[in-house]
C-alpha cells in the first residue's frame, strides 16, 4: 500500500482548468487583507491584552515574523503551482496523498471553523451597532450558549444568518465575490486609519509602564493559563491567518506566477503594519487590565475611553465589514479546497460539481456555507478559535517543510517566485510555528489530535479507496473530464 504516491508538478499544472482569470495584484491583495483583518483585531486583542500586556504588539510582531517567513513559502509554492487547494494540493506533490489528504482535512478547521468562529465575533459588533441606533435583538439570540457570563443566550442568529447570505454571494460567482470583497475592505481600510488618526492623541505613555508585566512566557500562580508575550502571540495569531486564501485563487489569477506571491506579500505587510501601530495606540489609551472589561469589543471600549462617541458607530460599522469579508474569503477558500479534493477523488463528486452558469462549485460552496452558519450559531468563540490556530500553524509547518523538500526533490521546477534563504527561511518558519503552537493550552492540543484521528478514518474508510491515483480508478478520472462541464471557478 502507498501511502505517500505523489502527483508531479507537470500533471498538477495540466489538470488546472481553464478558469476565469480575473484578478490581478490589487485584487488579490485586497482579497488578502480581506481574509486576515477581521476578528482578530477587533475581538481577540482585548485577550491579548490581559494577557501580554502592553508587549501585546510585540507578540503580534511575533506572530507577523512567523507568518512572514511561512507566506514566503506560500508565495514560491503558488508560483510553482498555481491551481486551487492551497497547502493540499502543495503538500500532495511535495509528500503525497496521505499528507494531503491530512492536510486537507486540517484546513477544515482553518477556513470553515474559522469563518464560523468569525461570524460570532460579527455578531457581537452587529448587536452593538443595532443598540446604537435604537434597536434591541432579544438576547437570547444573540450569541451561542454559554458565551457570556451571567446572561441566557441559546443561538447567534445574526451569525447565522450572515453566513447563509454570504454563501450565496459565494455561490452566484467570482465576479459578484471579488466586486463585494473589493468595496468592503477599502471601507474597512478608510475606517481603521480614521481610528489610527484620530485615537493616536489621547495615548498616554505611562499605560506603557510596565510593558511586559508577565515577560515572555509565564503562569500565575495557581493557574494552568500560560501569560505573556509568546501566549498572546498565539492568540493574536488569528488575526493574521487569511493571507494563504491568496493562493487558492490560483486557477482565477492573472499571471498568478507573479501575481500571487505579491498578493500574499503585500497583504501580509499592510496588516502588519496596521496591527502594530493600533495595538500601541490601543494599549497606550485604556491600562491594559481595563480590557477585562470590554472584553468582546476592545476597540469599542477604547473609543468608550476617547469619549468620541461619534466614532463608535463608524468604528462598529468597519469592524462588521472586516468580519464579513473575512467569512467571505473563508469560505471561497474552504469550497476551492474541497473543490480540489473532489476533483481528486479524497473527497465525494458532489463537492466538485461546478453549477452550469455561475460556474463554480456551488453544492460543496452551500454545503460548507450551511454547516458553518449552524457551527457559528452554537460555538464559543473562546474555545474554537484556538483550534484554528493550531489547524493553521500544522498547515504552515507542513508547507514550509514542503519546500525544503522540493528544492531538494525537484529543482528543476519552475518558480515563478524563489523565496529567499532556503532552506534557513523555512527553517524559522516551522520553528515559530512550533512555538507558537507551545503557546496554546493543553486542551487545544488534545482537540487537534481528535479531529487529526477522524481524518485518519475518513481517509482509510472513503477517501483512499476513491482517489484517482488508486490503481483502476484513472478511467473515472478521464471520463470526469470529457463529460463534466468545463469547472470555471
Ligand atoms: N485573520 C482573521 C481574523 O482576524 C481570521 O478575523
Amino acid at each position: 500500500m502507498d501511502l505517500f504516491r505523489k502527483k508531479n508538478v507537470k500533471d498538477v499544472i495540466a489538470q488546472s482548468t481553464p478558469l476565469r482569470r480575473t484578478m490581478r495584484t490589487v485584487d488579490l491583495t485586497l482579497l488578502g487583507i480581506g481574509a486576515i483583518i477581521g476578528t482578530g483585531i477587533f475581538v481577540l486583542t482585548g485577550k491579548g491584552a490581559l494577557t501580554a500586556g502592553p508587549a501585546l504588539s510585540l507578540s503580534f510582531l511575533l506572530a507577523a515574523i512567523c507568518c512572514g517567513f511561512a507566506g514566503l513559502c506560500y508565495a514560491e509554492f503558488a508560483s510553482m503551482v498555481p491551481v486551487s487547494g492551497s497547502a493540499y494540493s502543495y503538500s500532495y506533490i511535495a509528500f503525497g496523498e496521505l499528507v494531503a489528504f491530512v492536510i486537507g482535512w486540517d484546513l477544515i478547521l482553518e477556513y470553515a471553523l474559522q469563518a464560523a468562529t468569525v461570524s460570532a465575533g460579527w455578531s457581537g459588533y452587529f448587536v452593538k451597532l443595532l443598540e446604537g441606533i435604537g434597536i434591541h435583538l432579544p438576547v437570547e439570540l444573540t450569541a451561542a450558549y454559554g458565551t457570556t457570563p451571567g446572561v441566557t443566550t441559546y443561538f447567534n442568529l445574526p451569525g447565522f444568518l450572515v453566513v447563509l447570505l454570504i454563501t450565496w454571494v459565494l455561490s452566484i460567482g467570482i465576479n459578484q465575490t471579488k466586486k463585494t470583497n473589493d468595496i468592503m475592505v477599502i471601507v474597512k481600510l478608510a475606517i481603521i486609519l480614521l481610528f489610527i488618526v484620530c485615537a493616536v492623541w489621547y495615548v498616554k505613555p505611562n499605560n506603557w509602564q510596565p510593558f511586559s508585566p508577565y515577560g515572555w512566557y509565564s503562569f500565575k500562580s495557581g493557574s494552568t493559563t500560560p501569560m505573556g508575550i509568546i501566549p498572546a502571540a498565539s492568540i493574536v495569531f488569528f488575526s493574521f491567518i487569511g493571507f494563504d486564501a491568496v493562493s487558492s485563487s490560483a486557477e482565477e489569477t492573472v499571471n498568478p506566477n507573479k501575481t500571487l506571491p505579491r498578493g500574499i506579500l503585500w497583504s501580509l505587510g499592510i496588516s502588519t503594519a496596521l496591527y502594530i501601530v493600533m495595538t500601541l495606540i490601543m494599549t497606550g489609551v485604556v491600562p491594559f487590565k481595563e480590557f477585562a472589561n470590554f472584553i468582546n469589543a476592545p476597540v469599542a471600549g477604547v473609543i468608550e475611553k476617547t469619549g468620541m462617541n461619534w466614532l463608535a458607530l463608524i468604528v462598529d460599522f468597519g469592524a462588521i465589514l472586516g468580519m464579513t469579508t473575512v467569512i467571505l474569503v473563508q469560505l471561497y477558500g474552504q469550497s476551492r479546497i474541497s473543490y480540489a479534493m473532489s476533483r481528486d477523488g479524497l473527497f465525494p463528486k458532489f463537492f466538485g460539481e461546478v453549477h452550469p452558469k455561475h460556474r463554480t462549485p456551488w453544492k460543496g460552496t452551500w454545503f460548507f456555507g450551511i454547516v458553518t452558519a449552524i457551527a457559528g450559531g452554537f460555538i464559543n468563540i473562546n474555545v474554537l478559535f484556538e483550534l484554528v490556530n493550531i489547524g493553521t500553524l500544522s498547515a504552515f509547518i507542513i508547507v514550509s517543510a514542503g519546500i525544503i523538500w522540493m528544492r531538494r526533490t525537484q529543482p528543476e521546477a519552475h518558480r515563478g517566485f524563489r523565496a529567499p534563504g532556503v532552506p534557513v527561511t523555512p527553517l524559522i518558519s516551522i520553528v515559530f510555528c512550533f512555538i507558537l503552537i507551545a503557546g496554546l493550552n493543553w486542551e487545544t492540543w488534545v482537540r487537534f489530535a481528535v479531529w487529526f484521528a477522524i481524518g485518519l478514518v475518513v481517509y482509510f474508510l472513503y477517501s483512499r479507496k476513491h482517489s484517482h491515483l488508486e490503481p483502476g480508478n484513472e478511467e473515472i478520472q478521464a471520463g470526469l473530464s470529457d463529460t463534466d462541464p468545463k469547472p470555471v471557478l
